[in-house]
């Protein structure tokens, strides 16, 4: 499409000389920042390479100097798939929503032939953010002076600007990120330049490597239908909601006495892959009449770095940690339910109620082990070898990616 040609072609031009005529356009966000000397010591001072029951944990830095976190936005998060939606949410022609990610607005929506497309949610005039929310639009209308853009990204009007010299509309297409799609789940990507090739095929092996096989063999797949999604401010750093979700079921019994007595805990166990780990646990025989939320087998996936994926009898929910800040994270959960389930409302109601109870427990751990961190007599902390294998995987990887 000449829209995405010549947008392409214009945030790299504006990398080497900018436009005399016009502002700034966001500019492809893959640019490196310069790591800062104490976040650079910090990454160091995790050794990768020491054998999980000789290790250290990252230090409490990790998790609490800003610095290191707009390292990790860099390095980790505009690098690479990312998991930003689900399908749901781009059903039909027209329809949208945006998000954010340290500082990239991004928009997503199909266009009107129902192609699946991305934009960065920058209006090109002012650099107002565009689109808001979530929805159907047939066009996007800047909320500051007006100018309208198609949802395939052209410029279609931009107001009152005769008398305007050097400019041509087709240059101020909104900027496009990649975007994917792999199973139920929306990716983008924001370190690429715009590709018109389809990356479906391929994304699943980038995204996860050799788990897609076994995440697709597991009902993770298209057929569950969405019943609702819970969004929590947590006051901690995104890492400390994985970390606890990567303990390999170490908090539950102290934590979650609830769910604790449906899970068979001894049967736990952790595999890793590349950039997945997934933990199984069987879950205690519910008793006949029983309410029975968990089925017979739980699988949780943790999607480096921040998506989870948790598949559990009839349900699948999924979590998404993104950072606000050093010590505040956002985590999205969606609830994807069988369809033969549909209709009993009252199961779906304890389902969450019980689900909520278990993430209210979570919420109130995660809490106190941030302000834990940022006390000053704590640096640095241990793993328990037999169950925490998951969470120094993870750190590995964060650990790679933060030292390229
Ligand atoms: S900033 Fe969007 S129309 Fe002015
Ligand atoms: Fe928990």
């Amino acid at each position: 499409m000449a829209i995405a040609q010549s947008a392409a072609a214009f945030t790299s031009a504006v990398r080497f000389s900018r436009p005399r005529h016009s502002r700034a356009a966001p500019s492809r966000v893959a640019a490196s920042v310069a790591t800062p000397e104490p976040a650079r010591r910090l990454v160091a001072a995790f050794d990768p390479a020491i054998p999980l029951a000789s290790a250290v944990t990252p230090p409490s830095g990790w998790y609490t100097d800003p610095d290191f976190l707009r390292l990790e936005l860099d390095r980790v998060f505009l690098r690479g798939w990312q998991a930003v939606g689900h399908i749901w949410q781009i059903k039909n022609p027209n329809d949208y929503f945006t998000g954010r990610l340290g500082n990239v607005n991004f928009v997503i929506c199909r266009d009107a032939n129902g192609k699946l497309r991305a934009f960065h949610n920058v209006c090109r005039h002012h650099a107002s953010l565009l689109a808001c929310g979530s929805g159907q639009k047939s066009c996007f209308q800047c909320p500051y002076h007006g100018w309208t853009y198609g949802l395939d990204g052209v410029l279609l009007k931009a107001t009152r600007i005769s008398g305007i010299k050097n400019f041509n509309k087709n240059n101020f297409g909104l900027v496009p990120i990649q975007v994917a799609t792999w199973g139920p789940f929306v990716l983008a990507r924001f370190d690429y330049g715009f590709s018109q090739e389809t990356v479906d095929d391929v994304v699943g092996d980038e995204w996860l490597g050799t788990a897609s096989d076994l995440l697709s063999r597991n009902g993770i797949d298209t057929s569950l239908p969405h019943i609702c999604r819970r969004e929590y401010i947590i006051e901690c750093n995104w890492k400390v909601f994985c970390d606890n979700y990567l303990d390999g079921g170490y908090h539950v019994p102290y934590a979650h006495g609830n769910l604790a007595s449906g899970l068979q805990l001894q049967s736990y166990e952790t595999l890793t892959y590349e950039r997945v780990s997934v933990q199984r646990c069987e879950s205690a025989q519910a008793e006949q009449n029983d309410f029975d939320r968990l089925g017979t087998k739980a699988i949780y996936a943790f999607v480096y770095p921040n998506f989870m994926i948790n598949r559990y009898g009839p349900w699948m929910d999924t979590n998404l940690a993104i950072p606000l800040d050093a010590a505040r994270c956002k985590v999205i959960f969606d609830y994807f339910l069988d369809k033969s389930l549909l209709d009993d409302q009252n199961f779906i109601d304890r389902s969450l109620k019980d689900s909520e109870q278990v993430q209210m427990e979570d919420i109130a751990l995660c809490e106190g082990v941030q302000q834990g961190l940022e006390s000053p007599v704590y640096g640095v902390g241990r793993y328990a070898p037999s169950v925490e294998m998951a969470m120094h995987h993870f750190h590995c990887l964060l650990h790679a990616n933060l030292s390229e």
